[in-house]
């Protein structure tokens, strides 16, 4: 009986296309343990999702292509969903969390905030385990974006423990407003408080820790790329030049720190009117995909210009969780997917490359 050669399986799995990430299953890296004997196939899908709308049509897509070969009768799929997690680091900052992915601007007010809680929210979707840590102790969101007003607790261990809200652990420096913290911040405190936050706060286990960053580049950002172990930055924008300018300042930075920059985000992009239906490019449009492809970082997508977006961030209950159905919702739960697909295809070549080999893969 003729056997399947793992070059044509490969071939054949090459052609079968992940519609929600818009690559195939092999340019993901899904593919793992092909066994080919008389007859039969094996092999396994590593998702980097555990849920997908499409996880189980791809599955079985998967199979069809594989038993559309010469010689195959029966196929064996093991599915693994996983995001995968960075290589081990020893200084035990967030040892229970296995990716931590910042959100960064070089801007102000080009809506870190927003993605960031979205992006955690719709990650909690894919059925992964996700906390969000608000970074920002000049300008806190956290508190406003998920109505959080209890008072800090802290264990017996000195640990302070994560506020729950929308079924994800968060923590932001907003939430110790009113005990006595400081109006005006020196770089110094800014980075003392960081590393307390780094350290003190008992996260349960997590696939995602997302971190919202302030504006720039500044303490904050350096002191968190310098102590916790960020393996993926993702770089907001709004499409206008200026904000453009300040967005490839952001990715020096992170180049320089040595962290992977999973791509770029265009927010506010468009404007759909509720009332004709047309759209109209406030910020102007296609910047960011135009920088992207110029700087050689990957496009994540872009978020439209949506009121509804700031009212459900204004009242707790951000769009992801409010609306999950709206052309906002479903354009943060698009970037989400493919910042879970870009990490974990880091995360495997990371953990397949020899020793000493380990870096940076823009
Ligand atoms: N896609 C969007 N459509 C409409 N409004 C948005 C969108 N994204 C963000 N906003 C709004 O823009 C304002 C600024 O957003 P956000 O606070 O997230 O920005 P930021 O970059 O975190 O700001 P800062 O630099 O001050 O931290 C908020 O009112 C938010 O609701
Ligand atoms: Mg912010």
């Amino acid at each position: 009986m003729a056997v399947a050669k793992p070059a044509d399986i490969l071939s054949a799995l090459g052609a079968v296309e992940d519609p929600e990430l818009g690559s195939d299953l092999v340019a993901l890296g899904y593919v793992q343990d092909v066994a080919s004997k008389a007859g039969s196939v094996g092999l396994t899908l590593h998702l980097a999702m555990p849920e997908g709308a499409a996880r189980a049509a791809l599955v079985e897509a998967a199979r069809a292509a594989v038993a559309g070969l010469p010689g195959v009768d029966s196929v064996d799929i093991q599915v693994l969903a996983d995001p995968g997690e960075r290589p081990a680091v020893d200084e035990g900052v967030l040892s229970g969390v296995r990716n931590v992915v910042a959100v960064a601007s070089g801007k102000g007010g080009v809506g870190k905030s927003t993605v960031a809680a979205n992006l955690a929210l719709a990650l909690k979707q894919t059925g992964a385990a996700v906390g969000l840590l608000d970074a920002d102790m000049y300008g806190p969101s956290v508190p406003t974006m998920f109505r959080v007003s209890e008072p800090l607790r802290v264990a017996d261990d000195n640990k302070i423990l994560p506020v729950e809200a929308l079924g994800i652990p968060l923590m932001s420096i907003g939430f110790m407003a009113g005990q006595g913290l400081p109006v005006i911040w020196r770089g110094p405190m800014v980075s003392n408080m960081l590393q307390q936050l780094l350290q003190q706060v008992a996260w349960p286990p997590l696939d995602y820790l997302v971190v919202d960053l302030p504006p720039g580049t500044g303490d904050t950002q350096l002191t968190l790329c310098q102590m916790a172990p960020v393996n993926g930055a993702v770089i907001v924008t709004t499409p206008q030049e200026l904000s453009l300018i300040d967005a490839h300042r952001g990715l020096e930075m992170f180049r320089k720190l040595n962290v992977p920059v999973l791509g770029l985000v265009e927010n506010m992009s468009g404007f759909t009117c509720g009332h004709c239906g047309k759209v109209t490019d406030i910020f102007r449009r296609g910047g960011g995909k135009r920088i992207a492809t110029q700087l050689g970082v990957p496009w994540l997508g872009s978020v439209p210009l949506d009121p509804a977006v700031v009212v459900a961030g204004d009242e707790g209950e951000p769009i992801v969780v409010r609306d999950p159905a709206s052309s906002g919702a479903r354009a943060f739960l698009a970037v989400a997917r493919t910042v879970a697909a870009r990490l974990h295809e880091h995360n495997r070549r990371q953990a397949d490359a020899p020793e000493g080999e380990l870096k940076l893969n823009w």
